[in-house]
């Protein structure tokens, strides 16, 4: 093959936040970019690129600004991807090389991702063999971008939808599954054809015109409509998925929601990237996650576009529709942090989250860099009895603070779980330790660095106590109709409040960094959790964690005294 190397430097892409836009879905299946080349050699105007990755990793991350028509690059710069270039093109002259990339999905996501290898799995296509919810998830095939382009008529609750999902197979299929309770279906394409699908119960099987081979990238567009019904668990008070109330929508799916509103691959094992075209009537706002890229003014609707940039599990996806004021304010290292509160409460509110920022900044400095795009909390104007992780933008409801008046713990919490539980993402369900003994363990961490050490030994004993007192499982073994006990909590930040002591504040520190950083945009599981603990700290740590985590006995902890079971202390 003649040669042309290109030495690449990167496309150019306009992107200007919160203009006015017509709203089309972002290409992320292809993307064109211009790439400034400079051309070492020209014999025949076709030749091979050999450093093109690092421009295909910039435009994958944004929307596409050129209209360049020249032939598809690969992903991986091995092979080297062939390119066109004009046949007149100098040797030694920079020149505009407008290229289409067909990025692998896999290029999406760095590190740790997935939870695959599938052989780990015994499970049917209807499955992604989560052990607790065995009916959540699919396998067979990876998403990596949803696009839902939906508009909510507010006073019948009917929802008319359109997603695009763009997904990769991960072995020949003739058929595959996505979830989705209730809604009517419109039709569904697959690559444009019209498929033959079957919807029971919460499982909707596609049969594509044509079959699908393993490693083939397809695009499946179902259109739907109608009211979207709570999704409940056993034992569970929370109604999870899209939920009306008085103000408005709001959405929060842990552990299995997000199929009452869309057509997805349900588990945390299967993240992907987010488009949002949701059109509401005037003068409802949207706030969903990721940035704000555009808003148009229909007449009597408004269309908001929200693009989730960093991969992301669906039970964190959420659009919320009410009366709401954003404010925005600046985060450490340039971040934006944007709060929606619903106009009638902003006083308030707008002090209880004004810590945000020092706690980024803190959780920064003993976690590794904060993961996402940006940072912000929607505050919806109902009691939720809980609040939610939701991807850069934590949702509550009314009453966040403790019996002092204050709110500082749930909103590190949740500010804590955008590392852990949103960027290291669970495996199965059953390690829900991973995510809340972090997040509660986080709010001591912050209690300490703001009021000293007596006040973290304080609030340590308070739940060592506590947890003496009930009779709870394990953390590492939560029944599936109870996941959300208090011992996943409290027994689980002590876990790790026992692993300092056991291990010494350096090497701690560092496990935390460390396992933030291996599992960024990725899942774990408990034994990846401990695998990384031995590594750093460079101990045995095997019957610790057994004791604190799959023992029904509450190990002692240095420096609380043992509580006989059943009294106050
Ligand atoms: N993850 C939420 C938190 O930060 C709790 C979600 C509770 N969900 C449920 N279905 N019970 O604490
Ligand atoms: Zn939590």
């Amino acid at each position: 093959m003649p040669a042309l190397l290109l030495v690449v430097p990167l496309g150019a892409c306009s992107f200007n936040p919160d203009r006015e836009v017509t709203p089309t879905p972002p290409p992320h299946i292809s993307t064109t970019a211009t790439i400034t080349a400079t051309i070492t050699a020209n014999t025949a105007g076709t030749s091979t690129a050999t450093s093109i990755s690092t421009a295909i990793a910039t435009a994958t991350a944004m929307p596409a600004a050129a209209t360049g028509t020249t032939v598809p690059a690969l992903a991986t710069p091995t092979p080297a991807p062939v390119v066109q270039a004009s046949p007149t093109a100098v040797a030694g002259k920079p020149v505009e090389v407008p290229v289409t990339v067909t990025p692998d999905p896999d290029a999406l996501y760095s590190g740790v991702r997935g939870c695959r290898p599938p052989d780990q799995w015994q499970a049917g296509p209807d499955s992604i063999g989560d052990p607790f919810y065995p009916q959540l998830g699919n396998s067979g095939y990876d998403t990596f971008h949803y696009t839902i382009d939906l508009s909510a008529d507010l006073d019948s609750g009917v929802i008319t939808a359109t997603t695009t999902i763009q997904a990769k197979a991960t072995q020949d299929l003739r058929s595959f599954n996505l979830d989705l309770q209730g809604l009517n279906i419109a039709a569904i394409t697959v690559n444009g054809a019209s498929a033959r699908y079957n919807h029971t119960g919460s499982e909707l099987t596609v049969t594509p015109a044509t079959a699908l081979k393993s490693g083939d990238q397809f695009t499946v567009v179902v259109s739907y409509s109608g009211v979207p019904g709570a999704v409940r668990m056993e034992g569970d008070p929370v109604t999870m998925g899209w939920n009306r109330y008085a103000g408005g929508v709001y959405v929060a799916s842990e552990p299995a929601g997000a199929h009452n509103w869309y057509p997805v691959n349900d588990h945390p094992c299967d993240k992907a990237t987010y488009t949002f075209i949701v059109t509401v009537p005037q003068p409802y706002v949207v706030a969903a996650n990721g940035t704000l890229v555009g808003t148009k003014d229909n007449g009597t609707t408004t269309t908001y576009v929200w693009e989730a940039h960093d991969p992301m599990a669906s039970y964190l996806a959420t659009i919320n529709i009410g009366d709401f004021e954003r404010f925005e304010q600046p985060g450490p290292d340039g971040l934006l942090i944007r709060n929606y509160f619903p106009r009638a409460l902003v006083g308030r509110l707008a002090g209880e989250f004004e810590p945000t920022a020092r706690m980024i900044e803190y959780f920064n400095s003993i976690f590794g860099p904060f993961p996402f795009e940006a940072y912000g909390v929607v505050v919806v104007d109902a009691d939720l009895g809980y609040a939610l992780e939701t991807q850069t933008l934590s949702l509550f409801g009314l009453g966040i603070e403790n019996s002092s008046g204050d709110a500082s713990e749930v909103v590190a919490h949740e500010l804590a779980h955008q590392w852990f539980g949103d960027s290291s993402s669970l495996k199965t369900w059953k390690d829900l330790w991973l995510n809340e003994g972090f997040a509660t363990y986080a709010q001591l961490l912050w209690l300490e660095h703001t009021r000293g050490r007596a006040a973290l030994h304080e609030q340590v004993q308070q739940m060592y106590s506590y947890i003496t007192r009930g009779n709870y499982p394990p953390p590492g073994d939560p029944p599936p109709d109870d996941l959300f006990n208090p011992s996943v909590y409290l027994r689980g930040g002590l876990t790790l409040h026992a692993l300092r002591l056991q291990v010494g504040d350096d090497a701690f520190f560092r496990i935390l960094r460390t396992y933030a950083d291996r599992f960024k945009y990725g899942n774990a599981n408990t034994q990846d959790f401990i695998a990384v603990a031995e590594e750093v700290s460079g101990k045995d740590l095997s019957a610790f964690f057994d004791a604190w985590l799959y023992r029904q006995a509450l190990p002692p902890l240095p420096g609380v005294p043992s509580l006989p079971e059943g009294r106050l202390p």
